[in-house]
Formats: structure tokens, C-alpha cells, sequence
């Protein structure tokens, strides 16, 4: 076996087999396989797909690729949440405290940033000292005491599932549902939790810009979690437009405490609601979806949730006082102002998040590092109306010379008429193992 004959087999449209897939994910894990050859993969799976027996064993071969977190001494139903990723989503930094907050313990592994979305290890990170690379032992007594940890996908756990998410970030092999459900199901099944709510997001700034693919991406993580004995929801949410105002990392913490002292915009105050209530429903916090939210109301305005974000930071060694005071302006920032007047009928939300790139948020090769501060604030959004010379955005940077590249890109996103368009769902699908039923 090689993998040469590998590639090819799946360049031309074939199945591949067990052993095929276990020996690419065994000998990429141990270095013995290149990247450019595992890229090459990557891209023939992005262009021929692969089937669910493929993407069960692909899943299964990164989940035994490394370790399995035992998170037995935590006592409750451990629960996990994740996105497929998105622009301005960061809904983990305050859906975690609330769930936490409401009594469920949450030990989450998150990822970085990914293509042209954020990641919350790279937000979290944007707190002073704030640690994401913590070992398992420490991991567990911070949930244990406080009730929540987020970190990095540390250790050892699914290695490949690592070396293959760098790898796709800079290669232009994200989009594609069997390596997506494997990479994110492979972690998620890993780092122990006995619950998993997904967040699939549907829309211009989701890996899956179709509704129907988004179904079926949340219909094939569901099927693989329920089939490995987990609790299993998943719910398609609208990604067409940025979630809440800000985008860029300590941006998007500083909005993040903005909605858990129960000042944030209302899309992603109400999302985070409706997120945090379905971790609550599985985990048995409360026996309706609206006593559930009734739960999670509170948490917010008794101060509770907040609590719970900053006891997590301090326990993670990061400096609090940020999230008390605010953290320090980026160098540079500049407005985006309306060229005409009307309604904004899109903003597409994957050019936002490249906008945001180029003011240094993000990586574009596995080396570089992140500018924190860089990144858009927007002022307006889908349906707002704008006249001549509106502020529309701020943007935030430390450089000055990534602002004609970044306005380019953000000028590209959006589009105004002179009629407002019609309202998008934010959620828009509710996929268990019972069904999928369309809201
Ligand atoms: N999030 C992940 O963890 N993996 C992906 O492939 C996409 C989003």
C-alpha cells in the first residue's frame, strides 16, 4: 500500500478502504506520510467526497489516533458544544459560562482559527497569560471546582485531527462535509463530554453555504455520535451575515463579556439563549426548553454567568482585569463609510472574516503569529439602512498598511438596494437523532 495508488484511487471518484484510510491517518500521524501528499488527499476527498462507511472509519482512525479524556470523575452529565465555524461566532465564551453557571460542567476543547473563521482558542488567547494548552489533570479539577475549562485540543488528544486541521487551513481543503464531520467528531468523541450540542452554521461565512449541505453535515455528525453512545443535537443556524458586531479576536471577548453582563446585540444575546438552553435540555438541567431558558435568563442577570467566565480565566492564569476594564485600543483604526444610500441587503459574511484577516486577525501560513487587536466592529448590518458617508465599520489593526487591502475586501461584502430583504431565520433547524424539524 502507498500512498500514491491512495490518491489516485480517490482521484478518480473510488471508495476508499479501511486499511487505506487507517494507514494515511497512521502513517500522517507519525510524520511518515508528507504533507504534500496527505494535501493532495485532502483535495481529491474536497472534489469526490466521501461515504459514510469512509467517513466512519476516517473519524474513528483520527479519534484512536491519540488519547481519550476520562472526564468519569466529574460528576453530572458532562456537556460540549461546537461550531463548524463561523464569522464573529463566539458563542463559546458565554454559552459555556451560562451552562456552567446553570450547574453543567463544561470541559471543552476548542480549535483555532480555521479558513476565513475565528477560532476560540486563538479569542481566549487574546486575554494576558491566559493558558489553553493545560494538561489533562489540571483540566479536570478546573471543571471539577469551577465547572468549566476551555482549552486547546491539548495532548494528545486525536493528533491527526491537529496536524490535519493546520494542514487544511492553508491549503484550501476545508469545505468539505466527510472532513469536516470527521475532523470536528473525532475531537468531540476524544475530549469525553457524555452530551454534544453542534452548531451548524448555514450561510456566505459557513464552510457549507447551502442549507441542504448544512443538513446533511449535521445529520452525519449526529449519526456518528449517537452511534458512539453520546447525547446528540445539533442545531442549523444562519451564518449569511457576521454573528453580533465584532470580529477579530480580543474584539470578540470584549462583546463576549458585553452579552454575559447582558449588554450584548441582540442576535447574538438571543443565539447564545437559544444555544445554552439546548446544552441545559441535554444535560437534564430543566424539563422544557423554556424552563431552560428561564435558566439561562437568570444566570445572565444575576451576574452568575459572568462570574463563571472570569473564576475560568483566573483559573487558566489569565489577568482579569481586562475583563473588568477593557482591553488596550489596536494602534490603527480607521471607519468604513456607506458609497451610497439605501438599504444593506447582504453582507456577505465570509469577506467580512477575509477583511478581518488582513487586518492581521487571522494566520495565513501555519507560522504566523496573530495581531489580538486587529479586527471590524460593525455599526450596521443586513437590513440597516445607510446614507451617504455612514459609518458601516470600524476596523482595528497595529498596522496602518493592511488597511487598503482590508477595505478592498470588506467593500466586496456588501451590497445595498433600495429595498430592505427579507429577514433570515437565526435558527433555522433542529437535527436529533429523531428527526430533522425545520423551524
Ligand atoms: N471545525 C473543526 O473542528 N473542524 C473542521 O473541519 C471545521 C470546523
Amino acid at each position: 500500500m502507498n500512498m500514491y495508488d491512495i490518491i489516485t484511487k480517490k482521484k478518480s471518484g473510488l471508495v476508499l478502504s479501511e486499511q487505506e484510510i487507517r494507514f494515511f491517518i497512521d502513517g500522517f500521524t507519525k510524520g511518515e506520510i508528507p504533507d504534500y501528499q496527505a494535501s493532495a488527499l485532502l483535495m481529491a476527498v474536497c472534489f469526490q467526497g466521501m461515504n459514510e462507511e469512509e467517513t466512519a472509519t476516517l473519524t474513528d482512525a483520527m479519534l484512536h489516533s491519540g488519547d481519550m479524556a476520562d472526564l468519569s470523575s466529574i460528576p453530572g452529565i458532562k456537556v460540549d458544544k461546537h461550531s463548524t465555524g463561523g464569522v464573529g461566532d463566539k458563542t463559546s465564551m458565554i454559552i459555556g459560562p451560562i451552562a456552567a453557571a446553570c450547574g453543567v460542567p463544561v470541559a471543552k476543547m476548542s480549535g483555532r482559527g480555521l479558513g476565513h473563521t475565528g477560532g476560540t482558542v486563538d479569542k481566549l488567547e487574546a486575554i494576558p497569560g491566559l493558558q489553553t494548552a493545560i494538561d489533562s489533570e489540571r483540566f479536570t479539577e478546573i471543571v471539577r471546582s469551577i465547572g468549566i475549562s476551555i482549552i486547546g485540543q491539548s495532548g494528545n488528544i486525536a493528533p491527526a485531527d491537529k496536524k490535519l486541521y493546520a494542514l487544511r487551513d492553508v491549503t484550501a481543503t476545508v469545505d468539505s462535509i466527510p472532513l469536516i464531520a470527521s475532523s470536528i467528531m473525532s475531537k468531540k468523541l476524544a475530549a469525553g463530554s457524555d452530551a454534544i450540542l453542534l452548531d451548524v452554521k448555514t450561510g456566505s461565512g459557513a464552510f457549507m453555504k447551502t442549507f441542504d449541505d448544512s443538513i446533511a453535515l449535521a445529520q452525519a455528525m449526529v449519526s456518528i455520535g449517537i452511534h458512539s453512545g453520546r447525547r446528540m443535537m445539533a442545531l442549523v443556524t444562519d451564518m449569511d451575515v457576521p454573528l453580533g458586531s465584532a470580529i477579530g479576536n480580543a474584539l470578540e471577548v470584549q462583546e463576549s463579556i458585553d452579552t454575559l453582563q447582558g449588554k450584548g446585540p441582540d442576535d447574538l444575546s438571543s443565539m447564545c439563549i437559544e444555544l445554552a438552553s439546548y446544552m441545559l435540555l441535554l444535560a437534564d438541567a430543566g424539563e422544557t426548553l423554556d424552563a431552560c431558558r428561564l435558566l439561562c435568563q437568570n444566570a445572565i442577570s444575576n451576574g452568575k454567568a459572568f462570574d463563571k467566565l472570569c473564576a475560568m480565566v483566573e483559573a487558566q492564569g489569565g489577568d482579569t482585569t481586562v475583563l473588568h476594564k477593557g482591553f488596550e485600543k489596536a494602534a490603527v483604526t480607521a471607519s468604513y463609510t456607506a458609497q451610497s444610500s439605501g438599504y444593506i441587503t447582504h453582507l456577505n459574511a465570509e469577506s467580512c472574516g477575509m477583511a478581518s484577516l488582513a487586518l492581521g486577525a487571522g494566520r495565513e501560513t501555519l507560522e504566523d503569529s496573530i495581531d489580538y487587536s486587529a479586527g471590524i466592529v460593525l455599526l450596521k448590518k443586513t437590513g440597516d439602512y445607510v446614507a451617504v458617508g455612514d459609518e458601516i465599520a470600524i476596523f482595528h489593526t497595529s498596522d496602518a498598511g493592511k488597511l487598503p487591502t482590508a477595505t478592498e475586501v470588506f467593500s466586496s461584502a456588501i451590497s445595498i438596494g433600495s429595498e430592505p430583504p427579507a429577514k433570515i431565520k437565526t435558527i433555522q433547524a433542529v437535527v436529533s437523532e429523531t428527526g430533522v424539524d425545520l423551524l
